[in-house]
């Protein structure tokens, strides 16, 4: 597998999660689901959680409470993964997760975090049939991925343990290079 470029060396950490982060339509909620389907662990959708918990859809969230108050939600929920001390979870996050510190640092402490990549064209194909994505919902859709991929890839980096490129990979390989590289940094075989 090509992908993989970094790895973080052996962990402590009691919560054995991985947490998948990544631009919108990265692939985290497919990966997601395929590492459950491997490992068993419970999925945890984080824009799920929240449209439940608040009982509306994402879309409904941003145009009735704003995007800042949704940005309160996706920490709201980490703190309460994390004081719930969740483990053996597959967490996949909303794409924005990573803009805060706050929730850089609960991620990092919740688990093994791994970034998927894509590049900005595919990111277009995959989210332009779906009307979901509030931030994607104008003239020109491609100019705010660029836009905020440059803005986002620092955060993505610096809260990632892996990081993997997908372009050109099923998601069975995807997941079977995380699921590896997760048993190193989790110190099992
Ligand atoms: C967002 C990504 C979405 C969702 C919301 C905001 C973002 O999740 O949380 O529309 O800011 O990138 P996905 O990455 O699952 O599409």
């Amino acid at each position: 597998m090509e992908s993989e470029t970094q790895i973080s060396s052996k962990s402590q950490q009691t919560m054995r999660n991985i947490i998948l982060v990544g631009f919108m339509g990265s692939g985290k909620s497919s990966i997601g689901r395929e590492l459950h389907r491997n490992l068993g662990y419970e999925l945890i959708d984080t824009d799920h959680v929240i449209e439940r918990q608040v009982g509306k859809s994402i879309p409904e969230i941003f145009e009735q409470d704003g995007e800042k108050a949704f940005r309160q939600y996706e920490t709201e929920l980490l703190e309460q993964l994390k004081r719930n001390q969740i483990s053996k979870h597959i967490i996949s996050t909303g794409g924005g997760m990573v803009c805060s510190l706050k929730n850089r640092s609960l991620l990092k402490e919740l688990g093994f975090v791994v970034w998927l990549q894509c590049s900005g064209q595919e990111i277009l194909e995959r989210t332009s049939q779906n009307k979901n994505r509030p931030l994607l919902q104008c003239e020109d859709p491609m100019n705010a991925i660029e836009t905020l991929l440059s803005e986002r890839s620092p955060f993505y980096q610096e809260t990632a343990h892996l990081e993997v490129k997908t372009t050109g990979l099923s998601v069975d390989e995807v997941s079977c290079g995380i699921l590896e590289s997760a048993r190193y940094y989790y110190g099992s075989s």
